[in-house]
């Protein structure tokens, strides 16, 4: 019996399966240590003196055994599959900026460091805010030039076709120095492609004061166009015309996809417009009411498509407003 318990003893510290297999071989109700005990009882009184004590030293041990192997062992999962409870959680996916509101927020962070104030405006807006303070008359042909969405006709009422009704509103309802941008959603009616769509967005920058001059418009944008597109990003302003500015420009900058080498984004000419500026008319001044003999002023308006386009590389404008999760994914992740 001495030698069955010490082989036994051995066999239990010496153990390495599963917890499963050591309770059916030693620990259960059919295993060594009860048979052992079963045959205890059985022994002539005098013997049991002698191997009661190592016989529940050796049940203590086969027990301890048991749990140190349950313990040890890994937590089961549905499908019997182990689970490592090491590895990293299952990230939730809490969606991205989508890259319109990226490029945005850089450009109002970029024009806020320079003082500008955010102000909003009506997207369904009056014929008034739209299109007349803005000298734009009814007969204008520049009418034409942006293709309207009506709402209703008396009172002539439109989807805005432009961040600059903010213009009109601000001017007519404070007093200079104002200076504001103002970003917003435009509609147009126009046919949808890679380049054009029936809505987008702009920001407008208005700024009126005394002596404001055209220089003072040059130095904002080449500040800007440097922040947001790089340093050593050229600027160049091209004659235009606008009927709420006089004199007007459209502004291009360096491309910063192919620096000049000519790609697909600047069209092989190594420039991608941008946006539309100049000094605001005096006659708008006037239909807001403010003085135009006190006060001067510039304004300009850019598309936030085309530079989030050209700032990420995206070659369709309608990508954008398509919601595929695949695309938008890929932009700066919102974290939890
Ligand atoms: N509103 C013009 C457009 O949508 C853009 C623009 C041009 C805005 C010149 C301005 C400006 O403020 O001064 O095409």
């Amino acid at each position: 019996m001495k030698e069955k318990i010490d082989q036994i003893r051995a066999e239990i510290e010496g153990f390495s399966g599963s917890s499963e297999e050591f309770k059916q071989k030693y620990s259960g109700k059919k295993g060594i240590v009860q048979i052992m005990f079963d045959d205890f009882r059985n022994m002539p009184r005098e013997e049991k003196a002698a191997f009661g004590k190592v016989l529940n030293e050796l049940k203590n041990l086969a027990m301890e055994k048991q749990q140190a192997l349950q313990d040890a062992a890994p937590v089961k999962v549905k499908g019997n599959q182990p689970e490592d409870l090491s590895l990293p959680g299952n990230p939730h996916f809490k969606g991205s900026r989508h890259p319109v509101s990226l490029t945005l927020n850089r450009m109002l962070e970029i024009f806020g460091r320079l003082g500008f104030a955010i102000a909003e405006g009506p997207d369904i807006e009056d014929d008034w805010h739209n299109f007349g303070a803005l000298n734009i008359a009814e007969s204008h042909p520049a009418r034409d030039m942006q293709d309207t969405f009506y709402i209703s006709m008396d009172p002539a009422m439109v989807l805005r076709t432009h961040t600059s009704n903010v213009q009109s509103r601000v001017m007519e309802t404070s007093k200079p120095p104002i200076r504001i941008l103002a970003p917003g959603r435009c509609y147009r009616n126009e046919a949808v492609s890679s380049r054009s769509h029936v809505f987008f967005h702009q920001v407008e920058g208005l700024y009126v004061d005394e002596n404001v001059s055209f220089p003072d418009l040059k130095q904002v944008l080449f500040y800007f166009a440097q922040q947001m597109f790089g340093e050593g990003t050229k600027i160049k302003l091209r004659p235009s015309y606008f009927p709420f500015t006089e004199i007007s420009a459209e502004v291009d900058v360096s491309c910063n996809i192919c620096h000049g080498k000519g790609c697909n984004v600047c069209k092989y000419s190594g420039w991608v417009e941008i946006l539309g500026c100049g000094m605001v008319d005096p006659a708008v001044l006037e239909n807001c009411g403010i003085d135009p003999k006190k006060y001067s002023g510039y304004a300009f308006g850019m598309g936030v498509e085309r530079i989030a386009m050209m700032n990420y590389g995206i070659p369709d404008l309608r990508i954008l407003s398509q919601n595929d999760v695949r695309f938008l994914e890929q932009f700066e992740m919102i974290q939890p």
